[in-house]
């Protein structure tokens, strides 16, 4: 929200207190005092204005894991392992998945307590590709190329597929790059060919990839130049 709004939506402040403070310069964001109603402020900034706090901010934290096969992506779940539990207690607080992966699918997962920069990594209009390497039961054909190019019509949400990149690797393994999160969309878009896929791995999401020297199960924080990239 904008620094002019976020002042004004404070029942100690009206508008023209706002300009005010803001001409006055006794307004702070994380602690630089600033004049600009126009600044983004979010959940993570801490706000004052002359000594008084009125947001504390709190920390943005991003991870990366490396999912193992035979958990859920979920915060909580009351039969199995979530990847929530994989994590120390307190870190775990706040943090949403983005872009879950099935119980037996392995890889890179993020997760974070910044729902905007998530939305960014995930949502299929920012275009961030994902790429799964994949394993099936039959063999994978050249013709499927193409399709996976031109898209598969989903019915249950009524659209296609945008286009996705297959590198086939071998006879029963391909690289997949998707830029959607669609249920189950590895597994359907195969299944359109009756090819079961008996694995599946994300390496990477944007231009963040599954860090080598986590062993599933493990995690890190994200560098700050991974943050920035998404
Ligand atoms: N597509 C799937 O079918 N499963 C996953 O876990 C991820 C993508």
């Amino acid at each position: 929200m904008r620094l002019d709004r976020f002042l004004g939506n404070l029942p100690c402040y009206n508008r023209q207190q706002v300009r005010l403070l803001l001409a006055q310069r006794r307004v702070r964001v994380d602690g630089l005092p600033t004049g600009d109603p126009l600044l983004e402020v979010r959940e993570f900034n801490r706000v004052e204005v002359d000594q008084q706090v009125h947001q504390a901010g709190r920390p943005a934290r991003y991870l990366m894991l490396h999912k193992p096969a035979g958990c859920v992506s979920a915060t909580q779940d009351p039969q199995h392992r979530t990847v929530l539990d994989l994590l120390p207690e307190e870190l775990r607080n706040d943090l949403h998945i983005a872009g879950r992966l099935d119980y037996n699918t392995t890889g890179l997962m993020i997760l974070t307590n910044d729902g905007q920069w998530s939305r960014r990594l995930t949502q299929p209009r920012t275009k961030q590709p994902k790429t799964y390497l994949v394993h099936t039961e039959d063999e994978i054909g050249a013709h499927y190329i193409d399709r996976f190019r031109e898209g598969f019509y989903f019915a249950f949400e009524d659209l296609t597929t945008l286009p996705a990149q297959l590198d086939i690797l071998g006879p029963r393994s391909a690289r997949l790059a998707i830029v959607e999160g669609r249920y189950h969309q590895v597994k359907r878009m195969f299944g359109h060919f009756q090819n079961k896929v008996v694995g599946l791995h994300r390496e990477s999401m944007g231009s963040i990839t599954l860090d080598p020297i986590l062993h599933p199960g493990a995690f890190r924080a994200l560098t700050d130049e991974e943050i920035a990239s998404v």
